[in-house]
């Protein structure tokens, strides 16, 4: 193992059998204002893509929403053939209309088209993770759960994650298939989720925590966290995505950026090693 070694956060089998190292990497931020369009910087995007089997980090998040497009795109021309082990996990549910502006969309023809173009932007043959980017309400939930049951038969699908959910949502959507991982806003300050996150870590259920940076200005505002931010000579960033590795096995967070000296900032947090008074400090901020 090197210094910068994302292998240093541990380990999580998703759906029991696909193994990643937790701190992983959130291709949303690889696109243009808005999500947007192309990223402002090409060379860096694929700069950050590249780099990432060379620093352990196997657990890439995108959509097929973002950018529309661009995020899947980039990824496919900058890694596939992918490296042994990596897993590439995307979504559909939401569909574009322009900058910032996103829609559920969870018609079962909509879902599938998702799933079929997905595949040939990422030049895959099938999706390791593939996760509802929401629960559409407009949508009977059994036309959504069923087509994504359906498709995980045909072999299109290996394992399903779902986004932005309850427990009560996860139990339902699980006698259609089994939840292999849910992705809910979550970070220190943040803690709307943590009944989901620990449903999670009793059903082994992979959790990943959107936004665990919130945009990267966490300890901002925060004495407290910057106290031990100082005390590790750790970057913000750092210490809000050691908390989360800290908090649960489960724990598989996607911090997310377009520039490389942000990646490798986030991925040397899987150094830090937060002391139990560390942990409370920033536990007591969000609680
Ligand atoms: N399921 C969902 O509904 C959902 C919603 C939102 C996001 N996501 C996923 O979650 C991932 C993470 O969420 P996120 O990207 O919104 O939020 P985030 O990771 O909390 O923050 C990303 C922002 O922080 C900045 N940043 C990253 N590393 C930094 C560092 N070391 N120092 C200073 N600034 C840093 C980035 O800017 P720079 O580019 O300038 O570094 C970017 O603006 C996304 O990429 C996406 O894959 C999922």
């Amino acid at each position: 193992m090197t210094e910068l070694d994302a292998s240093r956060s541990g380990t999580f089998a998703i759906g029991g059998d696909l193994t990643v190292n937790r701190l992983g990497f959130g291709a949303m931020r690889i696109t243009g204002k808005g999500i947007w369009g192309p990223p402002a910087d090409r060379d860096e995007a694929m700069r950050v893509l590249r780099r990432l089997p060379e620093i352990g980090v196997n657990l890439v998040d995108t959509a097929e929403s973002y950018g529309p497009y661009v995020s899947e795109d980039l990824i496919g021309e900058a890694l596939a053939p992918y490296d042994k082990g990596t897993i590439i996990a995307t979504k559909s549910g939401l569909t574009r209309t322009g900058p910032d502006q996103w829609h559920q969309l969870g018609r079962p023809e909509f879902l599938r088209q998702g799933v079929m173009t997905s595949l040939r932007r990422l030049r895959l043959e099938r999706l390791d993770l593939w996760q509802l980017h929401r629960i559409d309400t407009k949508t009977p939930r059994d036309e959504q759960f069923g087509v994504i049951a359906e498709m995980q038969q045909d072999g299109l699908i290996r394992h399903v994650g779902l986004s932005q959910v309850s427990v009560a949502d996860i139990e339902e959507a699980g006698r259609h298939f089994k939840v292999a991982t849910v992705q809910n806003r979550y970070n220190f300050a943040h803690r709307q989720s943590e009944a989901v996150l620990d449903y999670c870590a009793q059903n082994g259920i992979g959790f990943i925590p959107w936004f665990p940076l919130a945009g990267g200005d966490l300890v901002e505002g925060h004495a407290e966290a910057r106290a031990v931010m100082d005390r590790h000579g750790a970057s913000g960033s750092q210490i809000a995505l050691a908390w989360l590795l800290k908090r649960s096995p489960v724990m598989l967070p996607i911090p997310g950026t377009g520039k490389l000296k942000h990646l490798e900032d986030n991925v040397a947090a899987a150094n830090i090693a937060l002391s139990d008074e560390d942990f409370a400090t920033l536990d007591a901020i969000g609680r």
